[in-house]
């Protein structure tokens, strides 16, 4: 008896002991510590609310497959509080479901609850309602906003500890984030802005969640707090205290489009570089901004001026398919940082110069590990250098990984994976059969409220739509001389922004916008008026909230004035301050008409008399879903601006009318990145496609409703699939492969590991032809591969025999595969372009 009882006693000691060793995570110098063991945290930033919850399985098990460890999403404040006190949870914004699904792949997750976000979202995440606290000033020292940003916090940490989410409780939460970008905001602001951090570093260790906190863009982060980085490059980074860890919580993947802007990239070898040269200086955790940008479906997006589409060039597409070939670089990369962890999470590393522009980064262990990163910085040549009595060559801008200090088993900038060409396959959309319905121009019948002067329009919508009416009336005499054929008065309106559309006595006169880096607009239109009365109504649109600025939340949209009409008998009449009325929304919105039953409450016109080309069109149509598991968007090409819904969801507001400017010329991955350097679609909508979820479809009968402001063409807009349409592969018979190293690892044989092309369709798809194929020195890129002066003659035959049919092949790159060597003493590669259908 005695002896069992302290069986028992032992056994409850140890179980207790071991949940807490079992369940912590800590921190010092080299790296964040879970359960006791330091590690190196490869991390992707994924939205909930950007893609459906039926997508995100798959988005997290492809980020699992990428080699990720962790999840990191900002957590939506004005998704969640919509309005004060009344909390939503469903849907996209299911959090604690978004956070079981990370839970389930085994993966951990990294909760920036902000509440301020900034990330290209309305408002910046703050709830429009915030702004009209009383005596509130967001992101200070302000007691209304510190109480409203203390309870929203506090709420979502009580929900994360209610569902057992923090590491310490056996959840899959290793670390949070409050705040964002603080550092810059208080240097501007001063004391109140030290006062503020300080409060916020408190608030947040105060809720005690057993994890560890973060403050990115925050040198001054209080203790036990650490400062992270953000940025295209993190090398430089020192935390601020010696005993913090070196993380980096923003390394972007490409950048955000806005609406009138090219669309940026960022080349694979450039990023696989940056990540590299963080882990090689030290750096034990790297997040991927974004990993899965997703789509800004409703009004979500911010800006003013952000696209639907949140692309951000991340390895996973807009659609959550991958992309091709930075997905798998940076999975290579992955695998490659992991062979190196039990060295990398050992100390310090020595630093030797190898040339002008090149180090080497050793990472050795007590226990004998050892791991060497060889660093090429410079721009223009490879490089060869010489490591511990061995010649390694170094591609310009880039770093060979050796998790043994012997063998390299990647380069950044030698890409192994292929490169996947998608391509937008349109549907048959003659079903589509258009009706319209006009929206009317607001009246005085539409119960406006009016006052004398110009108001702010975010004061008068609070943001429940992004239209505004503003009307008034200009009384023009008989005598007026322009009546009896001289120059039509001139109307000039001077706008805080966004969008703006003029209607004068019913017909459109002109229309005028801005741009995220100038939202303001001036409208200068000749008016057809005649004697007595005219109406003018200008209808205001807002596009998107700003999320980033100094006190962003203070700016203003809306028709601010001066509006003045000149060219009368008077010279110049300002309408500024006469009597304007005002109306909220479009007539259509209060009807509903996105919904199923509020499209029912209205006639629609339909056949020949479908309005074309004109503003204020409201359209539907309805359609079956299509067939098939691929991604679905809609073209929106030969329309101008508005917004779409299906079934009653919005998909967000389209503009393919407003192009890319801009110059986008080619772009070598060496150098400096920055958001500038890699852009396409110039001359061509910024946005053309606009992403359609599976989910929100049923079987058939879906509706699908537009709003269309400018005037365009429905009959043009079309369902596509999203499919890959080919497979391309360009890699060097010397491409350092994972192989090698395993092999002299395990002592199997010591001839190295070939090379190999590896080509892959999607899911249902077989390779049906080889578009290209080359042995030798083949030049161009995917797409334009031409034949170099050498080609071996049975480069077709190879890969037309192994890969034709099939869904995927490979093809090891050696003299005995291609029968021979079509060029002795030439290094050589294989390119080739495989069709997939
Ligand atoms: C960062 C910010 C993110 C996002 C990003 C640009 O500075 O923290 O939220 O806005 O810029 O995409």
């Amino acid at each position: 008896m005695w002896r069992e009882s302290t069986v028992l006693w032992f056994l409850l000691t140890l179980a207790t002991f071991t949940k807490v060793v079992l369940c912590s995570v800590s921190y010092d110098r080299t790296s964040i510590i879970i359960n006791g063991q330091r590690r190196i945290l490869i991390s992707g930033s994924i939205h909930y609310p950007r893609s459906t919850p039926e997508m995100w399985p798959d988005l997290i098990q492809k980020a699992k497959e990428g080699g990720l460890d962790v999840i990191q999403t900002y957590v939506f404040w004005n998704g969640h509080e919509p309005s004060p006190g009344k909390y939503y949870f469903e849907g996209r914004y299911d959090l604690v479901r978004f956070i079981k699904v990370v839970q389930q792949a085994g993966l951990y997750v990294h909760l920036r609850i902000g509440p301020y976000i900034c990330a290209e979202w309305n408002f910046g995440g703050f709830p429009v309602w915030l702004k009209y606290v009383p005596g509130i000033s967001f992101r200070t020292d302000n007691e209304p906003f510190k109480v409203a940003m203390k309870g929203f916090t506090q709420k979502i940490v009580e929900m994360m500890k209610a569902e057992k989410l923090f590491q310490t409780q056996g959840g899959p939460i290793i670390l949070s984030q409050i705040e964002n970008e603080y550092g810059p905001e208080e240097w501007e602001i001063g004391a109140p802005g030290k006062a503020y951090t300080a409060w916020a570093a408190d608030m947040a260790v105060s809720l005690g969640t057993g994890v560890p906190w973060i403050m990115c863009k925050q040198d001054d982060a209080p203790d036990p707090i650490i400062n992270t980085c953000n940025g295209y490059y993190c090398d430089y980074f020192t935390p601020n205290k010696p005993y913090k860890p070196k993380m980096w919580t923003e390394n972007w993947t490409g950048w955000f489009t806005e609406f009138g802007g090219a669309v940026p990239y960022r080349p694979a070898e450039d990023i696989a570089f940056s990540v590299a040269r963080f882990i090689q200086k030290g750096g034990s955790f790297v997040n991927y901004y974004m990993y899965h940008g997703g789509t800004n479906f409703g009004r979500t997006a911010g800006g003013p001026f952000i696209t639907t589409s949140y692309d951000y060039d991340a390895p996973l597409d807009e659609y959550g398919l991958i992309r091709q070939p930075k997905w798998g670089h940076l999975k290579d990369l992955h695998k490659a940082i992991k062979l190196c962890e039990p060295a990398l999470v050992s100390g310090d590393p020595t630093v030797d110069s190898l040339g002008n522009y090149q180090e080497a980064h050793v990472f050795t262990s007590k226990t004998g590990a050892c791991a060497a990163f060889l660093a090429n910085y410079d721009t223009k040549a490879t490089a060869t250098v010489s490591f511990r009595n061995m010649h390694y060559n170094l591609p310009p801008w880039s770093i060979s990984i050796l998790p043994d200090c012997t063998n390299v088993v990647f380069n950044t900038a030698m890409v192994g994976v292929q490169a996947s060409n998608m391509q937008m396959v349109p549907l048959s959309n003659e079903g589509l059969a258009w009706e319209s319905y006009n929206e009317e121009i607001a009246s005085y019948n539409d119960d406006p409220f009016t006052v004398v002067g110009l108001l702010e329009q975010l004061n008068v919508t609070r943001d429940v739509s992004d239209y505004l009416w503003y009307m008034t009336d200009v009384n023009i005499d008989s005598s007026e001389k322009f009546l009896d054929g001289g120059a039509w008065p001139v109307l000039t309106v001077m706008s805080a922004g966004h969008a703006l559309h003029a209607f004068v006595n019913g017909k459109l006169a002109g229309s005028m916008y801005g741009s995220l880096e100038d939202p303001k607009l001036t409208l200068t239109e000749s008016l057809n008026l005649w004697a007595g009365s005219n109406r003018i109504a200008l209808l205001s649109i807002a596009v998107g909230l700003p999320n980033v600025g100094k006190q962003f939340e203070t700016w203003n949209a809306g028709v601010l004035g001066p509006v003045e009409l000149s060219g009368l008998n008077e010279g110049r009449r300002d309408l500024t301050w006469q009597k304007w009325s005002y109306k909220v929304g479009l007539k259509g919105e209060a009807l509903s008409l996105h919904t199923v039953s509020g499209s029912a409450s209205v006639e629609w016109t339909q056949g020949s008399t479908v309005a074309q080309g004109e503003p204020l069109t409201w359209y539907k149509a309805t359609f079956d879903a299509p067939s098939g598991t691929e991604p679905l968007a809609l073209d929106m090409a030969s329309m101008g601006k508005g917004q779409i819904w299906i079934n009653g969801e919005s998909i967000g507001r389209y503009w393919p009318a407003y192009t890319a400017k801009g110059n986008c010329g080619g772009c070598d991955y060496p150098g400096t990145f920055d958001e500038n350097k890699c852009r396409s679609n110039c001359g061509e909508p910024s946005q053309r496609w606009y992403h359609v979820p599976r989910s929100w479809l049923n079987p058939t009968g879906n509706l699908l409703v537009i709003f269309e402001e400018w005037g365009g063409n429905p009959s043009g807009i079309t369902l596509v699939k999203r499919k890959l349409a080919s497979a391309c592969a360009d890699i060097s018979e010397w491409h350092p492969t994972l192989k090698n190293w395993q092999i002299k690892k395990y002592g199997k044989p010591e001839e190295p590991q070939k090379a190999k092309v590896h080509l892959a369709c999607s899911e249902g798809q077989k390779i049906t032809s080889i578009k290209f194929a080359s042995f030798g020195t083949p030049q161009g890129v995917c797409g334009s591969f031409k034949q170099g002066a050498c080609h071996s003659p049975h480069s077709y035959d190879i890969f037309q025999k192994r890969c034709v049919g099939q869904e995927w092949c490979s093809v090891v790159i050696s003299q005995d595969v291609f029968r021979g060597d079509p060029c002795p003493g030439v290094m050589k590669r294989v390119a080739v372009e495989a069709v997939c259908s």
